[in-house]
C-alpha cells in the first residue's frame, strides 16, 4: 500500500523525531522530501545546519588526501582510472615521496591524512603498513581509502595505525551496482564495510548522486544504508561523466539534489562526518560552499604532488593542479572563515 502524501512540515517532523531505521515510512518520507519544490525544502537545510552546529559546533574539519597510485585492477564503468583506460599514464608514488608529502601536510596544519589509491595490489599488506606507520608517526590521524582487500590486510593496516577507512558503496541498488561494476557485487562491498567496522575502524560509506538509472527511491535507500552499515562518515557526491569511460555521455549529477541528500543524511544521522565532496566543488563551487549551510562539516583537499594530479583523473577536475600545500590550505581556511565557520 502506498503511504499518503505528506506536507513538508510533517515529513521534517517524521525524519527528525521518528528516525529509527525500522520506521516503515522512513524510505517513503525521504523520497517525498527529495521531490519537494525548492521552497518547501528550505526548512530541511535549516534543520540540517542546526543539527550540524549542535553536534559539531562551528568547526569544519580540513583533511589532506594523498592519491598515491592510479594503477587499478577494477573496471568501474564511471571511473576515469579504470583498468581498461589505456589512454592515461599510470603512476605509483615511492614511500619516501608519500612520507614527504604527508609531512608537508602535517606541517601546513592538517590533522588527518587520507591515503587514497586505485585498487592496486602492488601495495601489499606489508608495503602499505610501512607507509601507514611512517605517516602515523607524524602525529596525524591516518585514513585509508584503497578499495576492497582481505580481512587480514585490513587487520594489518589497523595494527599499523590506520584509524578510519573510506569505501563508498556507490549505490544501494544491487542491480544498478552490478551494471556498473563488472568486478564485484554490492554484497562483497558491504561485507568489506562490516569487516572494517568489526576491526574497529571508523567506517566511511557513501554513494553518487545522478548515476544513470538511479531514482529518488534509490537515493532514499542509499541514505538508509549508511545507518544499516553503521557508517561514521559518508562521502556523497554528484556523478561526473569522465572521458574514456563507458559513461562518458551520461548526464552530470545535480548539485542541488546532492545538497538535499547531504541535508537528509545530516538530519537522520546528526553525528555523521559529512564532507562537502570534491566532485561537488568541481561541478558547482558555490553549491560546495552552500553545503556547509546544509549540514556538511568536513572538506578534503588534495595534497598530491602536482606532477601526478592530472593522472589521478577519476573525473575531469579542471584547476586542481593549484599552488602548494600550505597556500592551498590557507585559501581553503579563508573560504571556511568567510562562511562563519572555524577551520580545524
Ligand atoms: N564521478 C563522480 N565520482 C566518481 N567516483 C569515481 N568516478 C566518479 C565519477 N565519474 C568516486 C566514486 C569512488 C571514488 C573514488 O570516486 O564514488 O568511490
Amino acid at each position: 500500500m502506498k503511504p499518503p502524501e505528506q506536507d513538508s512540515g510533517s515529513l521534517l517532523k517524521l525524519l527528525t523525531y521518528e528516525r529509527t531505521l525500522e520506521h516503515p515510512q522512513l524510505a517513503s518520507a525521504l523520497q517525498q522530501a527529495l521531490a519537494l519544490p525548492e521552497e518547501d525544502f528550505v526548512p530541511f537545510y535549516d534543520r540540517a545546519k542546526e543539527l550540524c552546529l549542535r553536534e559539531k559546533g562551528r568547526y569544519v574539519q580540513l583533511r589532506a588526501i594523498i592519491e598515491f597510485s592510479n594503477c587499478c585492477r577494477r573496471q568501474c564503468r564511471y571511473c576515469g582510472i579504470r583498468a581498461d583506460n589505456t589512454i592515461i599514464s599510470r603512476f605509483r608514488m615511492r614511500n619516501a615521496e608519500i612520507l614527504e608529502t604527508a609531512a608537508a601536510a602535517a606541517e601546513a596544519g592538517y590533522r588527518t591524512v587520507i591515503l587514497q589509491s586505485a585498487e592496486d595490489p602492488w601495495f601489499t599488506a606489508d608495503r602499505l603498513a610501512e607507509i601507514i606507520e611512517g605517516v602515523a608517526a607524524l602525529g596525524v590521524d591516518v585514513t585509508l581509502s584503497v578499495g576492497e582487500r582481505t580481512a587480514e590486510e585490513y587487520r594489518v593496516w589497523k595494527e599499523a595505525g590506520a584509524k578510519r577507512y573510506l569505501l563508498k558503496y556507490e549505490t544501494s541498488d544491487s542491480a544498478l551496482y552490478r551494471s556498473l561494476h563488472a568486478c564485484g557485487t554490492l554484497e562483497q562491498r558491504i561485507d568489506c564495510l562490516r569487516e572494517l567496522g568489526k576491526l574497529g575502524y571508523e567506517v566511511g560509506g557513501g554513494f553518487m548522486i545522478g548515476l544513470p538509472g538511479q531514482t529518488l527511491a534509490t537515493l532514499a535507500d542509499d541514505i538508509l544504508l549508511l545507518g544499516r552499515i553503521g557508517c561514521s562518515m559518508a562521502g556523497i557526491g554528484p556523478f561526473v561523466p569522465s572521458p574514456y569511460t563507458p559513461l562518458k555521455d551520461a548526464a552530470t549529477g545535480s548539485p542541488q539534489l546532492t545538497r538535499r541528500v547531504l541535508s537528509l543524511a545530516r538530519i537522520l544521522y546528526p553525528r555523521l562526518a559529512l564532507p562537502a565532496t570534491t566532485a561537488l566543488s568541481v561541478i558547482a563551487p558555490e553549491v560546495r560552499n552552500a553545503a556547509f549551510e546544509a549540514g556538511a562539516d568536513v572538506v578534503m583537499k588534495t595534497v598530491t604532488p602536482n606532477r601526478y594530479r592530472q593522472y589521478y583523473a577519476i573525473y575531469p577536475a579542471p584547476g586542481v593542479g593549484t599552488a602548494e600545500i600550505a597556500a592551498d590550505r590557507k585559501n581553503l581556511e579563508e573560504i571556511i572563515r568567510s562562511l562563519d565557520r572555524i577551520p580545524v
